[in-house]
């Protein structure tokens, strides 16, 4: 078991009707707060006003309008409505990439730096306004991370952030926000929640007991994804996959485990940034064609056990055919809950791939994956997935 430090600092209210300690959270963090949300849909499910009425007594700044894939224009929007209107804390309600948004603009409105400096250079911030996260869809697991991702359109580019400062104050986490969830929303939300269990699942070293959690988590996405999309108001339903997907990517289950870049994230974010899809489909379809790439006499045992464990493939002692298996049956689930399965129905061709697999490697890592990726690797995977 490797040496690990585990602080997950955020308050999470979670379950029906838990918006009603908003006025309680505002008595804590100030009577001036930004407001953060999306194209609308917070004021389809009501929880727009509930806020509105609940801070009554607050001076609410909105910045709306967060697209998903949220860009650095938003980032730098929101900063100045900070400085302009002393904002005291940040209410981020929405997807993923509303929390994002909401997590960066804390950070760069602490400094004199431009937002997007800060985030390429990687700044150790020192300081962040407070922000309280509301999560609308169960996805990223944003709201109890210290991560945010960010795209520059202008020179096609999507970065990650990380500081434990941005890490949610508080989380209020109602699962009958993502009862409005489009199916294909939905199925995007549970390919991310199984992606970031996968890469932290394919390492060179796990724990027996991470290993439990993690496939325990796979194994509540596979069996509730399903019943939500057939009944988007299943509450047990929206409520296992919208707390799965805060711990299934906050740290919680693979403590100990050595952790190493997260391989397929580092490819899709180059799908993203050049051709803004949605980051759950990118990864559903990376993720098989990634897994056959990988596959080898060195990671054939995990690929067999992870077949075993999670999609119930009988012990053989043919592993390559028990790892394969296991390889369809993700493919399969994927292609079950709807999502289109190849980068040719999203409309996309070679033309750009050698130099997003450049960049890919160069920015995230890969060389340092659980099985190292070269520029010619990632080529191949994603003319793989035409
Ligand atoms: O804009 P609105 O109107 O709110 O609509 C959103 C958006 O169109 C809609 N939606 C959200 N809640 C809804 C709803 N529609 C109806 N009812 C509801 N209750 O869903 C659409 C997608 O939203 P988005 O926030 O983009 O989705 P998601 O949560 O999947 O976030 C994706 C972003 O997060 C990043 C991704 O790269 C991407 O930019 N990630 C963030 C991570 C993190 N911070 O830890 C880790 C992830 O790996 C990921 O990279
Ligand atoms: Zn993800």
């Amino acid at each position: 078991m490797e040496n690990f430090q585990f602080c997950i600092s955020t308050k999470v209210l979670f379950g029906k009707g838990q918006i009603e300690n908003l006025p309680q959270v505002a008595s804590e963090y100030g009577q001036s707060v930004l407001l953060v949300y999306g194209g609308g849909s917070i004021k389809r499910i009501g929880v727009y006003d509930s806020i509105k009425s609940l801070l009554a007594g607050c001076e609410v700044v909105e910045l709306s309008g967060i697209a998903p894939n949220p860009r650095i224009e938003s980032v730098r929007e929101g900063v100045k409505l900070c400085r302009e209107h002393g904002v005291d804390w940040i209410l981020a309600v929405g997807g993923g990439s509303v929390i994002d948004c909401a997590k960066v603009i804390a950070a760069a409105a602490c400094t004199d730096m431009d937002a997007w400096q800060m985030i390429v250079n990687h700044a150790a911030i020192t300081e962040a306004l407070p922000i309280c996260a509301i999560p609308t869809l169960a996805a990223t697991g944003s709201e109890t991370d210290a991560g945010a991702v960010i795209s520059n359109t202008a020179i096609n580019e999507k970065r990650s952030f990380f500081s434990p400062l941005i890490m949610p104050k508080v989380a209020i986490m109602d699962p009958t926000y993502t009862f409005t969830v489009p199916a294909s929303q939905t199925a995007a939300g549970s390919a991310d929640i199984l992606s970031h269990l996968l890469e932290q699942y394919f390492v060179p070293q796990s724990t027996f007991m991470g290993d439990l959690l993690v496939e325990g988590v796979m194994k509540t996405i596979i069996h509730y994804t399903p019943i939500a999309l057939a009944e988007p108001d299943n509450y047990e339903a929206r409520a296992q996959l919208l707390w799965g997907s805060a711990i299934a990517d906050n740290a919680t289950l693979c403590n100990g485990n050595r952790i190493c870049p997260f391989g397929v994230h580092g490819m899709e974010h180059e799908l993203s940034a050049y051709y803004d899809i949605t980051h759950g489909v990118g990864l559903a379809i990376l993720t098989p064609r990634w897994m056959r790439h990988v596959l080898s006499d060195a990671t054939v045992e995990r690929f067999a056990h992870f077949a075993q464990a999670v999609w119930g493939v009988a012990p053989s002692d043919d592993k390559y055919a028990m790892a394969h298996q296991g390889i369809d049956a993700t493919e399969r689930f994927f292609k079950s809950i709807g999502i289109p399965m190849t980068l040719t129905e999203l409309g996309i061709n070679n033309e750009h791939f050698a130099e997003m697999a450049r960049h890919a490697v160069e920015t995230e890592g890969l060389l340092y994956a659980y099985v190292p990726l070269t520029e010619e690797d990632v080529v191949a995977i994603f003319n793989d997935c035409i």
